[in-house]
């Protein structure tokens, strides 16, 4: 199994970041999953000129996943620019994508402005969420 350090996790966010098509918002913003296997999957935000049928980087990253076989994710990266409430955190949405794929231990990791790392649960993003499975 591969093992991989959330800096190089982080760092995989950073660069498919740089591959997003965000002529609208022009916000960018990368994500890299590990899932329980080991495998890494990677995704960015994909806008367009219909604005609602654009998707975040890490719903791009979770249908990498599912696409290649991974089913729970370990520890998802995001990194997109600071904004006005703090960290570029996964959108309400995304909270409940994530929550679909996540265990009690899934981690979600986030680039701070400083450079430091923040991290949540699942449970922390999405309190009393809702769940079929
Ligand atoms: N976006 C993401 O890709 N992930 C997030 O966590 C927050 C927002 C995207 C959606 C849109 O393309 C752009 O950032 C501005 O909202």
């Amino acid at each position: 199994m591969t093992t991989i350090s959330d800096k190089e996790l982080l760092d995989k966010a950073k660069q498919v970041r740089k591959l997003a098509h965000a002529p609208y918002s022009d916000y960018r913003v990368g994500a890299a999953i590990l899932d329980t296997d080991g495998n890494v999957h990677i995704g960015c935000n994909v806008e367009n000129a219909s604005y609602p049928e654009g998707n975040c980087a890490e719903t791009s990253a979770i249908a990498a996943m599912v696409a290649a076989g991974g089913r729970r994710i370990a520890t998802i990266a995001v990194v997109g620019e600071p904004v006005a409430s703090g960290n570029c955190t996964p959108c309400g949405g995304c909270r409940q994508r994530i929550h679909e794929f996540s265990d009690a231990d899934t981690r979600i990791i986030l680039l701070q402005a400083d450079g430091g790392v923040a991290e949540y649960s699942d449970a922390e993003l999405l309190p009393a969420s809702f769940s079929l499975l």
